[in-house]
């Protein structure tokens, strides 16, 4: 079998009816999967800061990470069932994941507590920017179930910014 008609087949058992558009299925499609790497991405790295903390303040960092990656993960599923929900395929694996994802990993042995509140905080703004724009495209073709949870995401990602902001505050 030629790869043209491999692919074929693999679009045809994986294709969900939906009313919405073939340009729905690959835009929406492509904006949802670049959120979800994203937060596969920042899951990982505020895992990362939540096993490496260091330092007096940290049960307090420790937990509140520990919240913050539980609130990111839970993301992940409704992302990738709403790609298959309007008709398209989403992530396979971790190598996918890496050539998806723009926020950059952080495979430092030691980062100072402070480095890395303020590091996530920086990621989170930047995730509700990609949010921001994954509202647009889905807006755009009318697809209010993923809006509505993308807005859900983003006060999400902006408590997490504010927290993180508050907590690398100096005082005055
Ligand atoms: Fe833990």
């Amino acid at each position: 079998m030629n790869d043209l008609s491999i692919h074929a087949k693999r679009d045809a058992a994986l294709r969900t009816p939906t009313d919405l558009g073939a340009n729905a299925t690959t835009d929406i499609g492509a904006a949802l999967t670049g959120v979800l790497a994203d937060m596969f991405a920042l899951y990982l790295k505020t895992k990362n800061f939540h096993w490496h903390m260091s330092g007096p303040h940290f049960r307090d960092y420790h937990l509140m990470l520990d919240e913050q990656g539980e609130q990111i993960f839970a993301t992940t599923d409704a992302l990738a069932e709403r790609v298959r929900k309007v008709g398209g395929t989403t992530l396979r694996s971790i190598g996918h994941i890496g050539r998806l994802q723009r926020l950059p990993d952080n495979d430092a042995d030691y980062v100072t507590p402070q480095d890395m509140l303020a590091e996530l905080a920086d990621d989170n703004r930047r995730l509700t920017g990609f949010l921001r724009a994954a509202h647009a495209v889905c807006e755009e073709h009318n697809d209010v179930a993923s809006t509505s949870l993308i807005e859900v995401w983003i006060d999400d990602a902006e408590r997490r910014s504010w927290f993180l902001y508050e907590t690398t505050r100096q005082p005055r």
